[in-house]
């Protein structure tokens, strides 16, 4: 991480260091990533309360330095989990696991997509981005179709911070779980039933969290990745075109727009003994935004371009908190992608549309509007 103290900046513009609080930042925070890199790479944001690190570099040496560790779950901006259940997020995405979310995704989106199909203009935020990853989950676990909204409502309401647990869903997910234990299925939840962790099944209370992790931590970050890409891709006609004539372009299309625009910006960290110039104590804020049009990384970084050959993987984190749900959600952008431009081949977008992303710390264009024919 770098090491440059308030006090000795390297040459850059006078007065106090630019903050994350400043109101314009939230409409465009590029001008103030672009400072930070250039004059500030390690400066304290005293209105924001934290050490900002913004160089690619630097921000992935600070996820990775066992000194920052993560704040406790509800503190931070992203979803947290502790070890275990971590490690049990990863075991459901292997195996029979993963050929059950990747059947549901795959069901969920074609469905999703062909209510699009007829319509002359639609939002493609709250008809598609907004349901498909939390639809997807219901579809793997083997839930009802029609008890989405519900499950949707309490993942966004209860479940932001940390994947697992509301009263509600815990005590809707009972019966199933119970019912799975009985009689398995080829579902997610029956493989979560049948799920050993040191020869012990796992206890209800740890299937329902997994469960939840799988509705709810992921599902805002991925609808918002897949908003951002989606906007990526209609903004560049050829590329869409070049994506949709090769399928197999998709995964470094995501790839790239989760460089170009990731969903969540900043990462927190809290600092156990003094590194560098931060104290103990201190709160880190690793700007994901930032480090991803470092041009000291990637060559024309404001640039969309879907046939980058490295993008890179910072945008779901580094080291021991990095994301586990990468698989599902490169699944859902796949499969949505697919089966979106099977429905509406020719997708574009509205007249004098381009709305523009929102958010500080999540971010991505609040509405997509297209047309459709
Ligand atoms: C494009 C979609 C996604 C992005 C960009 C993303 C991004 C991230 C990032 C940056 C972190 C690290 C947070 C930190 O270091 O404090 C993280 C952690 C996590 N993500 Fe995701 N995520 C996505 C989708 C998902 C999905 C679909 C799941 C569902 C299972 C998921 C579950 C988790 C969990 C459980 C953690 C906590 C890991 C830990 O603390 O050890 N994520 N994610």
């Amino acid at each position: 991480m770098a090491t440059v103290s308030p006090g000795m900046r390297p040459p850059g513009p006078c007065g106090p260091p630019p903050s994350l609080r400043d109101p314009a930042v939230e409409r465009d925070p590029h001008p103030l990533y672009r400072t930070l890199r250039e004059h500030f790479p390690l400066v304290h944001d005293a209105p924001f309360g934290a050490w900002l690190v913004s160089r690619y570099a630097d921000v992935r040496a600070a996820l990775e330095d066992p000194r920052l560790v993560a704040p406790p779950p509800g503190h931070t901006p992203a979803h947290q989990a502790d070890g275990m259940h971590r490690s049990l997020v990863a075991a459901a995405f292997r195996g029979p696991a993963s050929a059950a979310l990747s059947a549901g995704v795959e069901r969920t989106a074609y469905v999703l997509a062909r209510r699009l199909a007829d319509r002359r203009e639609a939002d493609l935020v709250a008809e598609f981005c907004h349901w498909l990853p939390a639809a997807a989950a219901v579809a793997a676990l083997g839930l009802p179709y029609e008890d989405t909204a519900r499950v949707h409502t309490w993942c966004r309401t209860g479940l932001d911070h940390l994947g697992g647990h509301h009263p509600e869903l815990d005590a809707f997910l009972r019966p199933y779980i119970a019912r799975r234990r009985a009689h398995p299925g080829t579902d997610l939840l029956s493989v979560l039933c049948a799920a050993r962790v040191g020869g012990r099944p796992l206890p209800e209370e740890a299937v329902a969290g997994l469960a939840g992790t799988l509705l709810g931590a992921g599902g805002d970050t991925t609808a918002r990745a897949l908003a951002s890409f989606l906007a990526n891709l209609l903004d560049h006609p050829g590329q869409l075109a070049a994506v949709r004539a090769r399928p197999e372009l998709t995964a470094g299309a995501w790839a790239e727009s989760l460089r170009r625009d990731p969903p969540l910006h900043v990462v927190l960290r809290r600092a156990t003994e003094p590194v560098g110039v931060v104290p103990a104590g201190a709160t880190v804020a690793c700007l994901l935004g930032s480090a991803g049009r470092d041009p000291a990384r990637f060559a024309d970084p404001d640039r969309y371009d879907a046939f980058r050959t490295d993008p890179g993987p910072l945008a779901y984190g580094s080291g021991p908190h990095s994301c586990p749900g990468t698989l599902l959600a490169r699944l859902t952008a796949e499969h949505g992608l697919k089966a979106l431009l099977a429905a509406v081949p020719d997708l574009r977008w509205a007249p004098g549309a381009r709305p523009a992303a929102e958010g500080l710390i999540s971010r991505s264009p609040r509405t997509l509007p297209v047309r459709c024919r």
